[in-house]
């Protein structure tokens, strides 16, 4: 407020009262000495009073002023006018109920971050002009150099993405999915949906969330090949078959020496398509019920007793012996006694074919004292480690991790020889697996190998606690 209108408002408010004065004067009733000195006086009153007035509201503009560039001031000391300080103190409440609100938007703001940082997914934000304006913690373990401020290309090439981004932000449609493989990545397979936020304000208009596909095509990989291989291994026993019945049919009708040639040769084929159907079969209704866990009790000693005695004859054949060696006295376990005893079957059954001929098949049962890896969730529970050792070739430590495998066999053509179909362990895996144990194979290439089976041992509430986890 200046100083000429600090003097006009002084003579507006001092006007009614020199009229006042003029009227006396002219009347008569008052000298004009004495009403000069009179209105002189009245308006340096109201000067003194305004000055006061206009400096109570300067000190309370400009605490706005500090409350409008600051969110914060200290209020104005000795306002005279209640007018003015009760506009004061109305700023101090406006400020801060301002702040408060403020506050809670940044808290929500950042709680908005640290769910954006806790998804699994990657998720991009990007403006119109295709620039990256925001991102979250999965998106830059995806794409290292992810920064904002830069153009998408930068960080995503691939051109059926960026054609679905354009058709979103050219407004042809408001989501838009699109799969894309990330090369640099061992070829993860992610599923883009690019969507508009046409509410978005600001430069976040669209969002780009990815999602992993690529255990999903995986899975549908090994469907396929899975049922490529049982298709090629049924098959050449079957071919097999025909072209024995095809002979016997025509050039070997009625040749009794024949019949008696082939017939046995037709059996072990037809038995070869039987053995592989079982095996197929048994891994299914393994998958089936791989994730509910056994209830019944068992005794692995006594299955495994069992087990030698029934492949006895078998190892007998190649002047073998199955020993079992028992260091553990309680043996229980909650478990399926049929699924155990496939499991050592095969084992042994394994240990007895792939084994040289005059050594022993050596089976221990012991109280695991270090576990593997996989189990080490599980290590304040006590765990019966059974070890299948055979003396054999051994196998090349690159087979090792893939035995497991449906149909994976070192040596095709001597599996094959032996009725051998390659689902064996596999179907052990799955049903350790089931009994929440774990296998793990050690081999030493002309000394032999060893597969050992960890299964959760029944002391007090131990697997009850191991099922439910
Ligand atoms: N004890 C072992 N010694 C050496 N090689 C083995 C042994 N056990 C398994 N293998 C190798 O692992 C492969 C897979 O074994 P698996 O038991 O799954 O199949 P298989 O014995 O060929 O057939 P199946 O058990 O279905 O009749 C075998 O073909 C063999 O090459
Ligand atoms: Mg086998």
């Amino acid at each position: 407020m200046g100083f000429r209108q600090l003097i006009l408002t002084a003579l507006a408010v001092a006007f009614p009262v020199g009229i006042v004065f003029i009227v006396l004067v002219t009347t008569g009733q008052l000298g004009l000495g004495t009403a000069l000195l009179s209105f002189a006086l009245s308006g340096l009153g109201v000067v003194a009073m305004l000055r006061i007035y206009f400096g109570d509201l300067r000190r309370v503009a400009r605490y706005a002023t500090d409350l409008r560039d600051h969110y914060k001031g200290a209020p104005p000391q000795h306002i005279s006018f209640t007018a003015a300080s009760e506009l004061s103190s109305l700023y101090t409440q406006i400020a801060a109920a301002f702040r408060d609100r403020i506050a809670l938007l940044e808290a929500q703001t950042s709680t908005d971050a640290e769910i954006l940082d806790h998804l699994p997914n990657p998720v991009v934000m990007v403006n119109r002009q295709r620039v990256v304006t925001g991102f979250n913690q999965a998106a830059k373990g995806l794409f290292h150099s992810l920064e904002t401020g830069r153009d998408l290309t930068r960080f995503i090439r691939d051109p059926i993405l960026l054609d679905a981004f354009d058709d979103v932000a050219n407004e042809r449609q408001t989501m838009k999915h699109a799969e894309f493989v990330l090369a640099s990545d061992a070829h993860r397979h992610f599923d883009v949906l690019t969507a508009r936020l046409p509410a978005a304000t600001g430069d976040r208009n669209f969002v780009l969330t990815f999602s992993d596909l690529t255990e999903l095509r995986k899975l549908e990989q090994m469907r396929a090949d899975f049922a490529t291989d049982a298709g090629h291994e049924l098959r050449t026993p079957l071919s097999v078959l025909l072209g024995f019945i095809e002979t016997l049919e025509g050039p070997a009708k009625d040749d009794p020496d024949a019949l008696n040639q082939f017939l046995p040769v037709m059996r072990d084929q037809a038995l070869r398509m039987q053995h592989l159907i079982e095996d197929l079969l048994s891994l299914a209704r393994i998958e089936l019920n791989e994730h509910t866990p056994p209830s019944d009790e068992c005794n692995v000693g006594k299955i495994i007793d069992k087990v030698a005695k029934s492949l006895a004859i078998k190892a007998d054949a190649k002047d073998m012996n199955i020993r079992v060696t028992r260091e553990l006295e309680d043996t229980d376990m909650i478990g399926e006694e049929k699924e155990l005893h496939q499991v050592f079957v095969n084992l042994v059954e394994n240990a007895i074919k792939y084994g040289h001929p005059n050594t022993d098949v050596e089976v221990s049962i012991t109280l695991a004292k270090n576990l593997p890896g996989a189990l080490a969730r599980y290590r304040h529970n006590r765990f019966m480690a059974i070890a299948i050792r055979d003396h054999s070739d051994g196998i090349a430590r690159e087979h090792l991790p893939r035995l497991t495998e449906r149909f994976y066999r070192v040596d095709t053509a001597r599996s094959r020889a032996v009725g051998g179909t390659g689902l064996g362990l596999a179907i052990v895996k799955h049903l350790v697996q089931r009994h929440r144990g774990t296998m793990q194979i050690e081999s030493e290439q002309g000394v032999g190998s060893v597969f050992t089976v960890y299964l959760p041992a029944k002391i007090g509430d131990n697997v009850r606690k191991l099922h439910s986890a």
